[in-house]
């Protein structure tokens, strides 16, 4: 029978909510015919309130009883929330007192080591008593008797503070724990015994590592970390509010942002798991359904992105400038020589010719101002060394890390780290400017370049639960589209109800006066004629687009079509207001060169806000790197230019991206826009764009169309003579659009499942340029259970051939439909004819 290790923090043991979500936890576990061994901290605060006592430096009886009583009450309010007898920690409080009075008579780091590790023995008591409440069949089992720590060339403190055990498998310990008559083994985090018998502590926050020595050396089937979080972010989500959840992690990702500084995990969790290749999971206790942080060996690394920003604030940073080093040999041992005298790890090096920079991590090491005092004096006998303090490091963890040396132009940096193997690039800076770089360097590298399929929701999403989501069409449909798919290479199928109820929640903006629907999105003819019967106008970027809407709708008139190209060539504007649309000019070409076409016109122009926003970075246009829009600091020029050849400038437009799901977006662009009224007399209108996103990923809120109209209604009554258009594209279309394609083949390859499906990129080439999310299902086996977790993929031969990455699924068999969903937006528009593959002809249901 396999175990499972799953290891609980310190606020996740803290009260009688969480003890009944680890009781249920060990259920589930226990259901699934597992053995689990439970590792706990102890109760948050503990640990704290007995390392300050300890650093107090008061071994006075009075100081003494008052911790005990302190610990006593701390723990009997948690045995009384347990409905336990407070009698059963009677030899807790008897040990306690043995051992603080060790304390007193003698401050060795051997004392320290159990007075600290008090605090997770009085828990382990209180857990099993309550767990045993609970019909567990539970032992408990002091951590002592399980873990033992290696003997390392460390410093005293270091060896009884900062241990570490083994990672191998350990047969002995199978045996012992296998012997016990119980399923599940309670035990103590944070400590092991060395090979004296004495207690010893594997760091602060050792619990994890705990539980990761003893999932290796029992080859556990997986660990669980179970904390008060929703698993490992991108950043400090109380730091960032942008941070997301990384739903999957290499081990060395995982590694490198715990080493970097991240509260969340240990430092040393990840290398006993990864060289046991035992699968962690991050989850949050009082919220097991939240999928969390998964790292294992399937994690694929994916397309390159930076992943997380991590500080490790309060670093001391070493700066020896060298004598005489140079081409001399052995100065960089003699220098490393100083430190390992003194036992202190060095964690960062960069060296000139006439300078060796490093910095010591303040907790790995157990420092003081003794051993660095210590260290300096020895360096300074054949250099001149000085502490620069207080430091702290901010690392960039992810792939293509060196994407942000562009980022850090006007920063004080004193280190820059960047290891071949393109995982980790970090910077030293001083401790209070580390926060800023994290803010600034966050937005440009992960909320703008956001990938799915790497990043979860940020913390005030996941606050804001869910809508229950409603019964999509296409699996109310999912018969009819079986039927539809049968023997065709790839299909896409529209829905008229759903693209009639977004067009009617677009006419519930009370303050939009023109709705155009941006044609680009989806110009299927039977969309489009659903579109024109629903009363909607229609934005054209080009002639195509143009020429495609007059020839199906010859009654439509020109005043309903609206163009809005960049970077078009002449003749298409010419066509354009000779048809009679309206006409957006982006920048000021067409004003300065072709003054003859423009005389006389009336036109829009389309500004640049300055800052982009959309759900990739492809697709946010606005920002100096933009090609969309006239410059705020230009738009006086061309105003006068505009003037000077006879054109009048009647409305302004402005749209900075696509699929922006914040409600206030539209209020912001109009309120930008009408700042620049003074210099456009005859203006009459604003187009705020497009851009409305739709939810993608089940956390996400949809736009709330009422808060949207109650920000432009508000516009409205301030500018009664303005009016406001809007020319959506995805929203009108995005949800009604599915691609069915049938299932060709399935393999397995190195722990990873492949379904190979019938159209891929060729049909949808989103998720491989946009990262972005498709719901995928199995029409056929609709309502089986998901057995397997696999990558869809298409048939064409390029590895970015991927539809979605580590679907759950149920068991899928050659033939099968499957339905890739929210694909009616930039879906069939952008198949292309790769691999000389082709796609049905669509239709509408
Ligand atoms: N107006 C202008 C000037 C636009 O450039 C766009 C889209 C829209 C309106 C409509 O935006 P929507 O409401 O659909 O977000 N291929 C990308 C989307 C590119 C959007 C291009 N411009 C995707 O698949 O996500």
């Amino acid at each position: 029978m396999a175990w499972v290790v799953i290891k609980f923090g310190g606020t996740s043991v803290s009260s009688r909510a969480t003890w009944n979500q680890i009781a249920s936890i060990i259920r589930g576990h226990r259901e699934k015919g597992k053995k689990v061994l439970v590792v706990c901290s102890a109760l948050s605060g503990v640990t704290n309130l007995l390392s300050s006592w300890c650093q107090s430096g008061d071994v006075s009886e009075r100081a003494r009883l008052v911790l005990l009583e302190e610990l006593k009450a701390r723990y009997h309010t948690l045995a009384s929330e347990l409905e336990l007898d407070p009698a059963c920690l009677s030899e807790m409080l008897a040990l306690s007192g043995q051992v603080t009075t060790a304390w007193c008579l003698s401050q060795r780091p051997a004392q320290q080591a159990a007075v600290l590790a008090l605090g997770e023995r009085w828990l382990t008591v209180c857990g099993e008593a309550f767990l045993k409440t609970q019909a567990t069949n539970i032992v408990s089992q002091d951590a002592c008797n399980l873990l033992s720590s290696v003997a390392l060339p460390r410093s005293e403190s270091a060896a009884y503070l900062a241990a570490q055990c083994g990672v191998n498998d350990n047969p002995e310990l199978q045996e012992k724990l296998n012997s016990l008559t119980a399923n599940v083994v309670i035990t103590q985090g944070f400590m092991a015994r060395n090979e004296h018998n004495e207690t010893v502590l594997l760091g602060r926050g050792g619990s994890d590592a705990s539980a990761a020595y003893l999932a290796a050396q029992v080859s556990a089937e997986c660990c669980e970390i179970w904390t008060d979080v929703p698993g490992v972010y991108s950043a400090n989500p109380h730091l960032i509010a942008e941070a997301r959840v990384l739903e999957k992690l290499t081990y060395d990702e995982a590694q490198e942002i715990a080493a970097m500084g991240a509260k969340v995990l240990h430092h040393c969790t990840l290398w006993p798991l990864k060289k046991a290749q035992v699968p962690l999971y991050i989850k949050q206790t009082l919220h097991p359904e939240r999928s969390g942080t998964y790292v294992g060996l399937d994690v694929e690394h994916g397309r390159p992105v930076i992943k997380a920003i991590v500080v490790k604030k309060l670093i001391v940073l070493i700066s020896i400038d060298a004598v005489d080093m140079w081409h001399s040999i052995g100065f960089m041992a003699s220098i490393y020589a100083c430190f390992e005298k003194h036992g202190l790890s060095v964690d960062l090096t960069s060296t000139s010719e006439a300078n060796v920079t490093l910095t010591l991590d303040k907790e790995a090491n157990c420092m003081n101002a003794e051993a660095l005092n210590a260290v300096l004096a020895d360096l300074n006998t054949f250099s001149k060394a000085r502490v620069i303090a207080p430091c702290a490091s901010v690392s960039f963890i992810g792939s293509r890390v060196n994407a942000v040396l562009s980022l850090l132009d006007k920063q004080k940096i004193y280190l820059i780290s960047q290891a071949a193997n393109d995982l980790n690039l970090t910077v030293v800076v001083d401790d209070d400017k580390a926060e800023k770089l994290v803010q600034q360097c966050h937005h440009a590298l992960i909320e703008s370049t956001r990938d799915w399929q790497v990043f979860g929701p940020t913390w005030n999403e996941l606050q804001e639960a869910p809508k229950k989501a409603e019964t999509p069409w296409w699996q109310k449909k999912r018969e009819q589209l079986c039927e539809l798919a049968q023997g065709k290479p790839g299909l896409y199928v529209y829905d008229r109800d759903t693209i009639a109820a977004s067009v009617a929640d677009l006419r519930s903006l009370k303050a939009i006066d023109h709705l155009f629907y941006a044609m680009k999105a989806n110009s299927n003819p039977l969309v489009l004629q659903h579109v024109y019967e629903l009363g909607m106008s229609f934005e054209c970027v080009s002639m195509g687009e143009m020429k495609k809407v007059r020839n199906l709708f010859p009654d439509l008139a020109p005043d309903r079509v609206l163009f809005t190209p960049n970077f078009a060539p002449k003749e298409e504007y010419a066509y354009a207001f000779e048809w009679g649309t309206h006409v957006t000019i982006d920048n000021r070409y067409p004003l300065e060169a072709w003054g003859d076409l423009l005389a006389g016109q009336s036109i829009m122009l389309r500004l640049d806000p300055g800052q982009g926003k959309g759900h990739h970075k492809h697709v946010m246009t606005a920002g100096k790197d933009a090609k969309f829009g006239v410059p705020i600091d230009q738009l006086e020029d061309v105003a006068n230019m505009a003037k000077d050849i006879g054109c009048d400038v009647v409305g302004l437009h402005a749209h900075v991206g696509s699929g922006i799901l914040q409600a206030d977006n539209w209020l912001e662009l109009a309120s930008c826009l009408v700042d620049y009224r003074s210099l456009f007399p005859k203006l009459q209108r604003l187009n705020l764009g497009g851009g409305l996103g739709i939810v993608e990923k089940p956390w996400q809120q949809a736009l709330d169309m009422s808060a949207i109209d109650v920000h432009l209604q508000r516009f409205k009554s301030a500018y009664p003579d303005i009016s406001l258009w809007l020319e959506p594209g995805r929203y009108v279309v995005a949800r009604s659009g599915v691609l069915l394609a049938s299932v060709t083949q399935i393999r397995h390859k190195a722990d990873q499942t492949f379904v190979g499906v019938s159209a891929g990129m060729n049909a949808l080439i989103r998720p491989a340029l946009y990262g972005s999310y498709h719901p995928i299902h199995n029409l056929s086996k609709h309502g089986e259970s998901l057995t397997m977790t696999a990558h869809v993929v298409g048939p064409n031969c390029e590895s970015a051939d991927v539809l979605g990455r580590s679907r759950s699924l149920p068991q899928c068999d050659e033939g099968d439909i499957m339905c890739v969903a929210n694909a009616g937006a930039y879906g069939e528009v952008m198949k292309s004819g790769y691999n000389s593959r082709t796609l049905s002809e669509s239709v509408l249901v």
